[in-house]
C-alpha cells in the first residue's frame, strides 16, 4: 500500500491518499489542542497510543456487528481505512455528568445517569461546533432522518460495549466523542478515533482520571494516564 500526498490535517491527526482511491492511511501524532483550540501541546507518544487503542476498539465494534472504517494498522502510529465522507456532527453520549454537561447545566461532575444521553454539535471550527439536535441536523442538510437514527443506534450500540470493555478494565466510561462516516456506497460507518482524546475515563475505585482532562485542566500527570490506561487495555485484551 503506497502512502501518497496528505489529503487533510486535523488537530491530533493527518490523512494521505493511497493507490487505491477508496482507502486512505491515518498518521496519528503527538499534538494536543483544548479549548477550541486555543491551547496547544504534546503529549509524548500519544499518537502511537490512540492509533493502537483505536484500532482495538474499533475491531471490537466490528464484532459486535457496527460497521467501521478499520481496515488494518499498518505501524504503530498508522492505519489503513476506508476513504469516507466525514458526516459533520459531533455525536456525545453520556453515562455521567462531566465537563460541558456540567457547565452548561449547572450541575456537578460524577452524577450517574438513570440511562445515557446523545447530543450532537456541528463540527464546524469556525463556529465553534455549536450544539445542535436532530431537527436542526435535518434541516441544515447533514444528515437525512434515516441516517440520523441509525446513527443514535450506533451510537448506543458503541456505548454498550466500550462501557462493559472499560468496567472490566477497571475503568468507569463517562462520555465519549464519535465521528460518523459514509462510504462510497452511501454505507453509514464508525469513523475517527475511540481514544482518551475522545472519552473520558476514570478509574473505577479511585476516580482518577486516565484522559485528556488532564491536559484541558493542567493536572500533570498527563503522558503517565495515557500509558496507563493502554496497559489496563492491554492487560485485559490478552487475557
Ligand atoms: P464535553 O463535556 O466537553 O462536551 O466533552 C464530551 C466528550 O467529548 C468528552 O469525552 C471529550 C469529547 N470531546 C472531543 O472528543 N472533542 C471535542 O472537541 C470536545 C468538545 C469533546
Ligand atoms: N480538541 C478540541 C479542541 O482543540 C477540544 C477538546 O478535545 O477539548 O478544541
Amino acid at each position: 500500500m503506497q502512502k501518497l500526498d496528505q489529503v487533510y490535517e486535523g488537530k491530533a491527526k493527518k490523512v494521505f491518499r493511497t493507490d487505491d482511491p477508496e482507502l486512505f492511511i491515518v498518521d496519528y501524532k503527538d499534538d494536543a489542542t483544548a479549548l477550541d483550540g486555543l491551547k496547544k501541546g504534546t503529549i509524548a507518544g500519544k499518537g502511537a497510543i490512540n492509533n493502537q487503542m483505536t484500532n482495538r476498539l474499533m475491531a471490537r465494534m466490528e464484532r459486535a456487528g457496527i460497521p467501521t472504517h478499520f481496515v488494518r494498522e499498518l505501524s504503530p502510529r498508522e492505519t489503513l481505512v476506508k476513504r469516507v465522507e466525514i458526516v459533520p456532527l459531533e455525536v456525545i453520549v453520556r453515562n455521567i455528568s462531566a465537563g460541558h454537561f456540567a457547565s452548561r447545566y449547572g450541575v456537578e461532575e460524577g452524577i450517574v445517569f438513570d440511562q445515557p444521553t446523545i447530543e450532537f454539535s456541528y463540527k464546524n471550527d469556525d463556529l465553534h461546533d455549536p450544539l445542535l439536535n436532530s431537527y436542526h441536523a435535518i434541516a441544515l442538510k447533514l444528515a437525512t432522518p434515516a441516517e440520523i437514527e441509525l446513527i443514535k443506534r450506533y451510537a448506543f450500540a458503541v456505548n454498550d460495549v466500550l462501557k462493559a470493555f472499560w468496567a472490566a478494565c477497571g475503568v468507569t466510561l463517562v462520555d465519549f466523542k464519535l465521528e460518523f462516516g459514509k462510504t462510497a456506497d452511501g454505507t453509514i460507518v464508525l469513523a475517527d478515533e475511540i481514544s482518551p482524546d475522545t472519552c473520558r475515563l476514570w478509574d473505577s475505585e479511585t476516580h482518577e482520571k486516565l484522559d485528556k482532562d488532564r491536559f484541558r485542566r493542567d493536572m500533570g500527570g498527563v503522558e503517565d494516564a495515557y500509558t496507563e490506561i493502554m496497559k489496563r487495555l492491554l492487560d485485559h485484551d490478552a487475557e
